[in-house]
């Protein structure tokens, strides 16, 4: 894999490989995308390789303007338009019925697709200089933490099939795009990401949100996710310290994942931190990073935060609790 500053001539250079079936790892305003073309199923099929990806877990299609629609899905219904409107280029991701022309390996056999417009102007410009819908997942081996950075895409598939890794720096909100499906009569939020379930129903009304433990609705949120190596524990700001001081006791190397006022409950006792910050956004931004930096030092075990699932902290507990299975 060849990594590429974001310049002209390298945008350039990377859509073409695109146009010619091979994978190209690029920014996103949530997290590195692993992308292909949507409408060449050999290309397609080199993300689930080089991912390890289980066949039956669907991509999402990236576009950057809202004409390229008609190459992905069959119709655009009312309610769609009006999420559309308000929430693209942006973190949302929209499931409706598919259209023919894609690979059918993007959906893995389904008849819906899940489709976004993001926001960043690297993956704007990649997208529309390839002038191709692009399936690209999150740019990391399939059951570890999404990629915020280069150097962690960089870290999964350094020896892989991918040829490009354009750097665009971090990524601004650090956790993957809300997905809702609006293939139902009252959509259903598959997943909790960069725009928020109250940015939602402010602007939709009545959303239904997924019950995973029932029955999967969005196939990839059965598999485990975002795991570091090392155990993660999830505990609550107040029993922090104890836990800490329990390990340590023992003779243990214990790490902490935690906001800035929970770190300064533990006076210093911990040798292994990572500080999240104060607010939301930050601690959306910085979650990903944080299990990786830690888990790279293989504590006995990851201390997380457990945080009010309110705004963007939904999706940073969803993410912890899978993170913590
Ligand atoms: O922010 C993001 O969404 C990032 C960046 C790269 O855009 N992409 C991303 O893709 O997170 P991935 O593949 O890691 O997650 C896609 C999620 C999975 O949970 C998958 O099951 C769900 O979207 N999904 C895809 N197509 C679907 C469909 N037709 N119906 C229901 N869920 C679907
Ligand atoms: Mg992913």
């Amino acid at each position: 894999m060849q990594v590429l500053k974001p310049s002209k001539e390298n945008i350039k250079k990377a859509a073409k490989a695109l146009q010619n079936g091979e994978l190209v790892a690029f920014p996103t305003e949530t997290v590195y995308g692993l992308g292909a073309n949507a409408l060449d199923s050999k290309a397609v099929m080199k993300i689930f390789k080089a991912k390890g990806r289980p066949a039956d877990n669907p991509l999402i299609v990236h576009i950057a303007s809202k004409k390229q629609l008609p190459q992905v899905v069959e119709e655009v219904p009312k309610k769609a338009i009006r999420l559309i409107k308000s929430f693209w280029p942006g973190p949302l991701t929209v499931v409706l019925k598919r259209c023919n022309s894609l690979a059918k390996e993007v959906s893995a056999g389904l008849s819906t697709i899940a489709v976004r417009m993001p926001s960043h102007p690297i993956a704007k410009a990649l997208i529309k200089e390839a002038g191709l819908p692009i399936a690209a997942p999150s740019a990391n081996k399939s059951g570890s933490p999404s990629p915020t950075r280069a150097e962690h895409v960089l870290k999964d598939f350094k020896e892989s099939i991918v040829k490009y890794l354009i750097d665009g720096g971090s990524c601004r909100v650090g956790l993957e795009s809300t997905v809702i499906d609006l293939t139902k009569e009252v959509p259903v939020l598959l997943r909790p990401g960069g725009i928020t379930f109250e940015q939602l129903t402010k602007k939709f009304g009545k959303i239904v949100v997924s019950n995973i433990s029932k029955r999967p609705a969005s196939p990839g949120m059965k598999y485990r996710h975002y795991a570091p190596n090392s155990k993660l524990l999830l505990a609550e700001r107040n029993e922090i310290p104890v836990i800490l001081e329990a390990c340590l006791k023992k003779g243990l190397k214990p790490a902490l994942l935690c906001s800035s006022p929970t770190i300064k409950l533990c006076n210093g006792s911990a040798k292994l931190v990572f500080d999240l910050g104060r607010k939301e956004k930050e601690i959306a931004r910085r979650l990903f990073a944080g299990l990786r930096e830690l888990d790279s030092f293989s504590p006995d075990l990851i201390i997380a935060e457990k945080f009010n699932e309110r705004g963007l902290l939904r999706a940073v507990m969803n993410r912890l609790k899978k993170a913590a299975n």
